[in-house]
């Protein structure tokens, strides 16, 4: 359904919970989060219905998303749920690939359709550093198991970080030579852990094309990326700048959190409960809560953080 500035939702980010195996610097504090009580967070049942509710609306397009979506249990048979949903044409993950060995092929089967994986480095002691818990291989093999599964369009996400890994930008740009892939530089945003980040650390995606000047502009926009190329290559790059530019205009999508909060807009503190309700009610309450979606975020940089109100890990990014 439309919005009223006219802006078209059919783009549901859903994340399945707030637990992470893995503590990236910029997304979780070092010693994890509190475990919310159980009765808290939406059941699988309440999901599925939240979904069907959305799809009444008009979302065509769901993105499962965590914390780290495939901790959860149950996330297979989840997915499989929601891909049979009426209406909903795409299934999508954002994962941090480490465990796809252990489920890239069930979750191929039970009809997702793409996934976005993080990787900042290709550096096995940088990926732990940044990732504090997590292996350089757990990852790569992450990725393998994606292709053998069958995934294609697969998506790896790179969060820009001054003085961290900007020295890889045409390491990561490399990859999509031989690769069908598409590398997505991301700026850093001022939320969860990327608020304690020092100023310097905040770099824009220009200097991804002053790093790697051949590459050249298809003149598009998928999502939040502009799409880039290096000439004959088998993949692509896209830049996402969440800090220098802002989507709003053409933004198309709600969030909902694992403890069933809708939140209109990533960067507002507006959250509209769905826990507990029937599916008739969450139909109306996302109705309301479309309507509702702010016109523009306020100001982002490293001295005005985000308003979310919460981490990454508990908004799915
Ligand atoms: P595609 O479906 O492949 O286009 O994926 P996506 O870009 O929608 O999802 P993904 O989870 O891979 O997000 C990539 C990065 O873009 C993450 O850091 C997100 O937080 C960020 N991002 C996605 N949508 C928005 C948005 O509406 N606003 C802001 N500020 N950031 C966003
Ligand atoms: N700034 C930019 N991207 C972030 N992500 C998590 N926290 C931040 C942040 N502060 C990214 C992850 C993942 C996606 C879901 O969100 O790297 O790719
Ligand atoms: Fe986990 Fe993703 Fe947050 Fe890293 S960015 S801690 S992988 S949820």
């Amino acid at each position: 359904m439309k919005d009223q500035y006219n802006r078209d939702i059919n783009y549901m980010r859903v994340s399945v919970t707030e637990l992470c195996n893995l503590r990236c610097r910029y997304c979780m504090p070092e010693e994890g989060i509190a475990k919310k009580a159980h009765e808290e967070m939406m059941t699988a049942e309440e999901t599925i219905m939240a979904v069907s509710a959305a799809a009444r609306l008009g979302i065509r397009k769901i993105r499962i998303t965590g914390g780290e979506p495939l901790v959860k249990r149950g996330i297979v048979k989840l997915c499989g749920a929601i891909a049979d949903i009426p209406g909903i044409e795409e299934v999508c993950i954002t994962t941090n690939g480490t465990l796809l060995p252990k489920y890239a092929k069930d979750l191929k089967a039970a009809g997702v359709d793409r996934l976005n994986i993080s990787l900042d480095t290709l550096n096995p002691e940088k990926y732990h550093h940044i990732t504090r818990l997590g292996e350089l291989s757990d990852a790569l093999a992450g990725l393998k198991a994606a292709e053998d599964a069958g995934f294609t369009n697969i998506k790896i996400n790179n969060v820009l970080m001054g003085g961290f890994n900007d020295d890889e930008t045409e390491d990561f740009v490399n990859l999509t030579r031989e690769q069908p892939i598409e590398v997505r530089f991301i700026e850093l945003m001022p939320i969860g852990g990327g608020i304690g980040f020092d100023r310097a650390q905040f770099v824009s995606c220009d200097t991804v094309l002053e790093k790697v000047p051949q590459l050249r502009s298809l003149n598009r926009e998928e999502g939040v990326a502009r799409l880039y190329a290096l000439p004959g290559a088998a993949g692509r790059v896209g830049l996402i700048r969440p800090v220098s530019c802002d989507f709003c205009e053409g933004c198309n999508k709600i969030r909902l959190t694992a403890d069933g909060k809708l939140k209109p807009c990533l960067h507002s503190d507006q959250e509209i409960s769905l826990k507990g309700l029937t599916e008739d009610q969450m139909e109306e309450t996302l109705r309301g809560a479309i309507m509702d979606k702010p016109q523009k975020r306020e100001e982002l940089g490293a001295d005005s953080p985000s308003k979310a109100g919460r981490d990454m890990n508990q908004i799915g990014g």
